[in-house]
């Protein structure tokens, strides 16, 4: 840790302080108080994650040249937007404030949710990379998270920061956050330091079913040793909102009920497919050998292809035929 790197960490956690006064303690923060609660996040909550307000009228600027910090460690912050004359003016304005913190629990970034619908404007805005936060590295509440990972609580993947923050209100929290972008080499490294055990909790729509697709190919890419579980959150909900309609006791019974992979695969597989028609079926029973292909366990291999021939009403025999050669390509 540089001088510099200190400076930056410093500049945030009085940030952090700024902005949750601001939505906890003052009149300009109430319709983002306001906001939280009708979302459920509780007073409890809030000040875990230290969520905070960034108003409409500009503060920070201002609060650090009262405190006359270096106009260097401002620019280099991230937490403001520079004109083309060099002036720095505050970068997040009237969005709640959620801060990122690094693996130490440092805070090192932020992103800044829209309290209401805007077209023109991003949902969540982040800090730009800086010397302190690179998103591709980052996992959002991983220092939260990482003790009760160690206790053998399978490390939950979310899209989101709200995901993560409402499981962790209702109780489960071993939650950490990608924060939607598509899960990194470093990443996975990352969360395959602390545990074997994975639960991939991605969003239930077709953008989360398809980032879950995109996860476990990542995986597969890596040398891992994980065990892997996908979670599919049911009528195109997220997991914060099926945990505030359905409560947590239910998202852990989801969590029971997690499936492998290639049970995932499989069923991606099938929706895409047209089993309608017969050459669709074929399509889909050769794109499904395939998968099945892969299995390392050949008494898992085997399941699969009976589960396959019952389906289809196929004799084994014949679906076997035709693995082995997929089977020996690989090796
Ligand atoms: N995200 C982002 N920038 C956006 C949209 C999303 O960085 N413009 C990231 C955020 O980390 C967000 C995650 O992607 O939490 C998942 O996106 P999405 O599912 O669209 O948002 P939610 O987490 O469900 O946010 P909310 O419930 O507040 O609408
Ligand atoms: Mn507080
Ligand atoms: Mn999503
Ligand atoms: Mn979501
Ligand atoms: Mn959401």
């Amino acid at each position: 840790e540089t001088s510099e790197q200190k400076q930056l960490i410093e500049l945030h956690e009085q940030t952090v302080k700024l902005y949750h006064h601001i939505l906890v303690n003052t009149k300009m923060g109430r319709t983002a108080l306001d906001y939280l609660h009708k979302r459920g996040v509780n007073d409890e909550t809030i000040n875990v994650y230290q969520l905070g307000y960034a108003p409409q009228t500009r503060l920070l600027k201002p609060f650090f040249d009262e405190r006359k910090v270096d106009y260097q460690v401002l620019r280099k912050s991230g937490l403001f937007s520079e004109n083309q004359e060099g002036q720095l003016r505050d970068r997040f304005v009237d969005r709640v404030m959620y801060p990122i913190r690094n693996a130490s629990g440092q805070t090192v970034a932020f992103s800044g949710r829209l309290l209401t619908k805007n077209p023109d404007l991003p949902k969540y805005l982040n800090s730009p990379e800086t010397e302190l936060f690179n998103k591709r590295k980052i996992l959002f509440n991983l220092d939260l998270a990482r003790p009760n990972i160690r206790r053998h609580q399978p490390a939950l993947l979310f899209e989101g920061f709200m995901d993560v923050i409402s499981a962790y209100q209702g109780g489960i929290k071993s939650g950490i956050a990608s924060m939607g972008t598509s899960l990194t080499e470093q990443q996975i490294y990352d969360i395959q330091r602390i545990t074997r055990e994975v639960v991939v909790c991605y969003d239930g729509d077709t953008p989360g079913q398809k980032a879950i697709k995109r996860a476990i190919d990542a995986f597969k890419q890596t040398n891992h040793q994980l065990d892997l579980k996908v979670v599919s959150i049911p009528d195109g909900m997220d997991p914060d909102e099926f945990i505030r309609h359905r409560g947590a006791d239910k998202f852990k019974a989801l969590l029971q009920h997690a499936e492998s992979p290639i049970e995932f695969d499989l069923n991606y597989l099938k929706q895409q497919a047209n089993l309608e028609s017969e050459e669709g079926q074929a399509a889909y029973i050769s794109e499904a050998l395939k998968l099945i292909s892969t299995v390392r366990s050949d008494i898992s291999k085997d399941l699969y292809l009976n589960r396959l021939a019952d389906e289809f009403a196929i004799d084994k025999q014949v679906l076997k035929q035709q693995l082995q050669p997929l089977i020996r390509k690989k090796v």
